[in-house]
């Protein structure tokens, strides 16, 4: 049994791991820390990549759901979708919303089959605290997004822009894993699904590699927005995202788990806990049953 070398605690042995973005920054990192500890992994990228293809087309996705299969061979054991962009290189919203969220379902969804053959397959999406700390994301984006609806979502967010196409974008992300991951085609079939969800890592997403000892004005919002005081490492979101796919997560499901020091927690900590009503449906069960108890 290969032993993982940081927790010591055993892998699967067998079944490959797909993870796109692989090329760059928490996917490289995540890739690394796989291999390490014995995992074939099978990377997805637009270049340096087993698969190198364009997750924002049609026939990207395509070329990508139908190498990976063969690839893994006979089960999938599991799938991080990593692969992003984010505003600072000035795209249109289109483009963010077609890698962001439709690259990352369309992945999903035609690899899904493969996971479910392996009957213990994890996934792990790589979400943002973009989709809870960015203010009044645009909701018809978001609606448009889990509608599947691209080419709509698609004019919205050049309307709108990337920056808060990007917030949509991660915030639907977290909206589909949250939706899925219950059903019993995901963890009904032995799948367990999960997102992360980072703030501000060191990584070239950022932009230009920034320098703490230098003045930069941007990076010193960045700091000063996050509680911890300094930018994530990417191999700090990679080690959340192995223990997702890894045995002692095997309970996790729906989970959205931020590693934004702090982020969230400060500018949303109350937001979290909605208080949510009973459908009226359990509401008359409960007073009827209540009605029969008290005769
Ligand atoms: P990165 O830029 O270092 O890596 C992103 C990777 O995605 C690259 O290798 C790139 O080639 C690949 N990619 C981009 N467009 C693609 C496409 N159309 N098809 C296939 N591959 C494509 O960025 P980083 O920071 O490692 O980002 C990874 C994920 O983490 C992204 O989803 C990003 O949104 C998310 N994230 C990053 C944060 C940060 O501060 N760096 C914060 C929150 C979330």
């Amino acid at each position: 049994m290969l032993t993982d070398p940081i927790s010591r605690l055993p892998l699967h042995a067998n079944g490959a791991i797909a993870l796109t973005g692989a090329a760059s920054g928490i996917g490289a990192a995540t890739a690394a820390r796989l291999n390490a500890a014995g995992h074939r992994v099978i990377t997805v990228d637009l270049h340096d990549a087993d698969v190198v293809c364009d997750l924002a087309t049609e026939a990207g996705r395509r070329l990508a759901i139908e190498k990976v299969t063969e690839l893994a061979g006979d089960a999938l054991a599991g799938l991080v979708t990593c692969a992003g962009v984010d505003t600072s290189r000035n795209l249109p919203g289109s483009r963010v919303v077609s890698i962001n969220y439709f690259g990352t379902v369309a992945l999903l969804d035609g690899l899904r089959p493969a996971l479910a053959r392996r009957g213990d397959a994890a996934v792990v999406c790589v979400g943002s605290s973009s989709a809870t700390v960015i203010p009044d994301l645009p909701v018809e984006l978001l609606q448009l997004c889990l509608a599947g609806d691209e080419s709509r979502a698609g004019e919205l967010a050049d309307a709108t822009g990337s920056a808060l196409a990007y917030g949509a974008s991660k915030a639907a992300v977290a909206l589909y894993v949250r939706h899925s991951a219950v059903k019993p085609e995901w963890i009904g079939a032995g799948i367990r699904m999960n997102a992360v969800a980072p703030g501000f890592i060191e990584t070239p997403l950022l932009g230009k590699p920034r320098d703490a000892s230098q003045s930069d004005p941007v990076l010193e919002t960045f700091l000063e927005a996050t509680p911890a005081g300094r930018l994530g490492k990417p191999d700090e979101v990679a080690a959340l995202i192995a223990f997702l796919l890894g045995p002692e997560a095997r309970f996790f499901c729906g989970s959205v788990v931020f590693a934004d020091g702090g982020l969230d927690a400060k500018f949303r900590a109350d937001h979290w806990l909605a208080v949510w009503n009973r459908p009226a449906r359990l509401v008359h069960r409960q007073v009827g049953s209540l009605r029969r108890g008290a005769a």
